[in-house]
């Protein structure tokens, strides 16, 4: 076993004891089949509407199994943002459909894997889960570097949480590397006291250049798969681009070697 894979084991069993309610351990639908989980989202949790640069050509399954090793890609993402604003609940809600109610701010970091195939490409999330007590800035820190998106998280009924939205990207952009991506959660929509409008949620996310934004509720689950699905398609996007780029620059190298070995066999025959 590899060390960070050591390491994601070993969190994740730290994450049973430190997450548990009623002292129940949180069940890990290991026995599901990998088929049974797959129906169970697509025909109850994805709504595609939600969904970014998805076109109805594409074939898009959510594999909840944790015992995937086989995958094609794998990207690390991180989610940041203040103490209280539903971090935890949100990456719970999407992997395991479970919604605590009681508040154990998350000590340091945890692990979360979460599976997405898109097309004939399977695509696993690393999702890296922070406190967002200040007192582990400095070691959280560490943790951005070689990530490929960060989700930045406030909660609708917290101003506070809103206005440091600013500082958070300000610590991605110090410490993660130039092509990370920015995602923009408003959390908690089904409370009634919301003090953050979506206007005021959009604005930020035009201003400070998130390549989304989405309204999130970890209680009711709504949007909660969306966000992770679009999170891959931003990755897989990317990717896709990467791969075309990489293509047409063999193409023409390909090409201007054929036009070289085209003006040798002149030159000789000369
Ligand atoms: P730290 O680990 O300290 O960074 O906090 P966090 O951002 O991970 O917050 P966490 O997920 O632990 O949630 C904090 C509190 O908010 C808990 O009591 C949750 O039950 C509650 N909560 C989280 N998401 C929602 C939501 O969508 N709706 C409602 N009503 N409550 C939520």
């Amino acid at each position: 076993m590899e060390e960070e894979e050591k390491q994601e084991v070993e969190i994740k069993k730290n994450h049973e004891i430190t997450t548990q309610e009623n002292n129940k351990p949180i069940p890990n639908h290991d026995n599901s089949t990998e088929e049974d989980s797959i129906s169970e989202h697509i025909s109850k949790k994805i709504n595609y509407k939600n969904l970014i640069y998805y076109n109805p050509g594409m074939k898009i399954e959510i594999i909840n199994n944790e015992g995937i090793t086989n995958y094609d890609l794998n990207f690390k993402i991180i989610l940041i943002g203040n103490s209280g604003v539903g971090k935890s609940c949100i990456t719970l809600k999407a992997t395991k459909d479970i919604f605590k109610e009681d508040f154990t701010s998350t000590i340091g970091f945890l692990f979360f894997s979460y599976h997405v195939k898109i097309n004939d490409k399977l695509i696993k999330l690393q999702i890296w889960d922070t406190c967002g007590q200040e007192i582990y800035k400095a070691l959280i820190t560490q943790f951005y570097r070689s990530s490929a998106l960060a989700i930045i998280c406030y909660s609708v009924t917290d101003r506070k949480s809103f206005k440091d939205v600013e500082a958070w990207i300000k610590n991605v952009k110090s410490n993660s590397n130039p092509d990370c991506k920015l995602f923009l959660i408003a959390n908690k929509i089904d409370l009634p006291n919301r003090v953050i409008s979506t206007e005021e949620g959009k604005k930020c996310q035009k201003e400070n250049g998130f390549e989304c934004y989405m309204e999130t509720s970890a209680k009711n689950g709504i949007n909660v798969n969306e966000l992770f699905v679009n999170c891959t398609l931003t990755l897989y996007k990317e990717l896709d681009k990467y791969i075309k780029e990489k293509e047409l620059m063999e193409l023409s190298n390909r090409i201007k070697l054929n036009d070289d070995s085209n003006y040798e066999e002149k030159d000789c025959a000369c």
